[in-house]
């Protein structure tokens, strides 16, 4: 297949808005209108059902890292990284919800988790630890992404540099209200229920 076509695989694998699916189904709402409005982990978590946010989780992590494991299978390590980054962009801009996705953040850690390991582990580490200490998710994904890019340079991956460049970057852009929150304190702490 040929690198646009993994492309656009990656793209489609990640357009799956699980968010929305799993709250639909187990009848906690539309997720758009609860909380932050995200269709994320962190926003089905507001709803109180725990192993709701997990599999939200699991599954916008794991769409990113299967497209990439698929690509690199049958195509390739260029393939892989267009296909884990075009995943990440599916999720920020399904087309099945007229281009307003989610924030991307679970789908980057996968397919950097799939990309090269290692690299995975330590944005996930950041997360955990900035998550143990501050008990902010988007300040947590804030600082797993911009460390992320650095690290690959660390790491001897500068060819993971630009695609975690170009995630990191659009993470900042779809974080940019909880950032105006976090500057002024209102930003809501993990485990904080919302009313429906
Ligand atoms: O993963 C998304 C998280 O960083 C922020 O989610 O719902 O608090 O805007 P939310």
């Amino acid at each position: 297949m040929s690198l646009m076509l993994w492309t656009v695989m990656g793209y489609l694998l990640g357009s799956i808005p699980f968010g929305l699916v799993i709250a639909r189904v187990l009848g906690l709402g539309d997720l758009r209108r609860i909380g932050s409005g995200n269709i994320g982990a962190t926003n089905v978590l507001r709803t109180g059902n725990r192993p709701a946010a997990l599999a939200t989780l699991l599954l916008d992590s794991g769409k990113g890292a299967i497209a990439v494991l698929l690509a690199r299978h049958f195509g390739g390590e260029t393939a892989a990284i267009l296909a884990g980054g075009a995943a990440f962009l599916g999720h920020c801009f399904p087309v099945w919800l007229g281009f307003r996705g989610g924030k991307g953040v679970a789908t980057f850690l996968g397919t950097v988790i799939a990309l090269h390991w290692p690299l995975g582990l330590a944005a996930c580490a950041i997360w955990l630890l900035t998550a143990a200490i501050s008990r902010i998710s988007s300040l947590s994904a804030l600082m797993a992404a911009a460390l992320t890019p650095v690290l690959a340079w660390a790491m001897g991956r500068a060819d993971l540099i630009l695609v975690s460049l170009f995630m990191a970057a659009l993470i900042f852009l779809r974080h940019r209200a909880n950032i105006a929150r976090l500057l002024d304190g209102s930003e809501p702490r993990l485990g904080r229920k919302s009313p429906r």
